[in-house]
Formats: structure tokens, C-alpha cells, sequence
């Protein structure tokens, strides 16, 4: 992160927010007093994900979350969203992350993996928003040599199709 800010005036965009990790990120933001905003486009979720999160941190908390069903593709949509809220930091968790999946449909990985990234990173920037945490994947790692692989070991070419937020 760019520069220490106080939670309570720190909004983070955690796309993907309705997933996996990305809900229990968001659970552990709004629990730390961040204002949080989430897009998601519930193609591997469900709006139900977004309530039990306002049950697990209470309703003050969950005064602090917004929640959108968009497409990070949808650059309008994104535009619109960084329009409205003041977005200091970025999570980026949307992506597919199917590794069989991604073998049998690259072409729809890399379309919706690698260019969400891209309009996610334009819209930033054209918001003047410079912090991002990008979810990658230990499929960097390829097979390790010493596992359990550190950040310190070596990358290796993906064996998969799945790339972007995804690894
Ligand atoms: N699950 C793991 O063990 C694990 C480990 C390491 C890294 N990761 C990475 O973390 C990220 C999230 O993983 P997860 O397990 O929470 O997956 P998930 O499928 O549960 O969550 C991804 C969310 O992104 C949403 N989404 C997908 N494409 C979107 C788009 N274009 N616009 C808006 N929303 C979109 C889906 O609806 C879903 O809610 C992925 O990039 C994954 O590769 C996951």
C-alpha cells in the first residue's frame, strides 16, 4: 500500500467480493473499520455471500458496505463505481479460477482474467487510484523443487491457461 491512511477514511474496491476469499477479505476489512466497496458479477456466486457478511460483522459495520453486481469488464460500470466512491485501494479476487476448466476454455479465461485486469488498471488510473493488491496463484510456482514454495522461489512457466487475477 502507497500510503498509510486511517481505515475509517480508507474505501477499498475488493473485486470478486462474493467469492471464496474474497468474502472473508471483506469480512476482515470491515472489521478493521474500512469503508468497502465490492463488484461482483456473481457468475461463480451468489448475493447471499454479501449477506451473510453483513450478518458475521454486525449491521455497524456493514453500514460501511456497498455492494455492486457488475462485470469488471464493463468499463462504464466501473467507471460509474469509481465515480461514486473515492476508492483509495484495490483487491482484485474476480476472476475464473477453474485450473480444468481453464484448460478446456482458455480463450474465456483469458478473456475475462487478463482483460478485466486491463479495464481494472485503466480505470484506476484514470481515477488517479495507484494501489492494488492483485491476487495471483501458487500455479506461478509451476512445479516447486522444495515444497511448500516461499515468494522467494523461482517462477516457472503457468502449465495452465490460468492467468490474470488467477495466476
Ligand atoms: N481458492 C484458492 O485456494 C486460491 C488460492 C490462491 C489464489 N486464488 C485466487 O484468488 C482469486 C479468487 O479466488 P476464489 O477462490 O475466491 O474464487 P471465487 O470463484 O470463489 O471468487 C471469484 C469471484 O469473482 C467473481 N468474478 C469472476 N469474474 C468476474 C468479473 N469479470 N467481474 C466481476 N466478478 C467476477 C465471481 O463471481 C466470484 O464471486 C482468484 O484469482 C484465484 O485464482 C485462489
Amino acid at each position: 500500500m502507497s500510503k498509510a491512511l486511517d481505515p475509517k477514511d480508507t474505501c477499498v474496491l475488493v473485486t470478486g467480493g462474493a467469492g471464496f476469499i474474497g468474502s472473508h477479505t471483506v469480512v476482515q476489512l470491515l472489521e478493521g473499520g474500512y469503508q468497502v466497496v465490492v463488484v461482483d458479477d456473481l457468475s461463480n456466486s451468489s448475493a447471499v455471500a454479501i449477506d451473510r457478511v453483513k450478518t458475521i460483522v454486525g449491521d455497524e459495520a456493514a453500514k460501511n458496505l456497498t455492494f455492486y453486481e457488475a462485470n469488471v469488464l464493463d468499463r462504464d460500470a466501473m467507471n460509474k463505481i469509481f465515480d461514486t466512491h473515492q476508492i483509495d485501494r484495490v483487491i482484485h479476487f474476480a476472476g475464473f479460477k477453474a485450473v480444468g476448466e481453464s484448460v478446456s476454455k482458455p480463450v474465456e479465461y483469458y478473456h475475462n482474467n487478463i482483460e478485466n485486469t486491463l479495464v481494472l488498471i485503466d480505470v484506476m488510473r484514470n481515477h488517479g487510484c495507484k494501489s492494488i493488491i492483485f491476487s495471483s496463484s501458487s500455479t506461478v510456482y509451476g512445479d516447486p523443487d522444495n515444497p511448500p514454495v516461499t515468494e522467494e522461489d523461482p517462477k516457472k512457466p503457468a502449465t495452465t491457461p490460468m492467468v490474470g487475477p488467477s495466476g
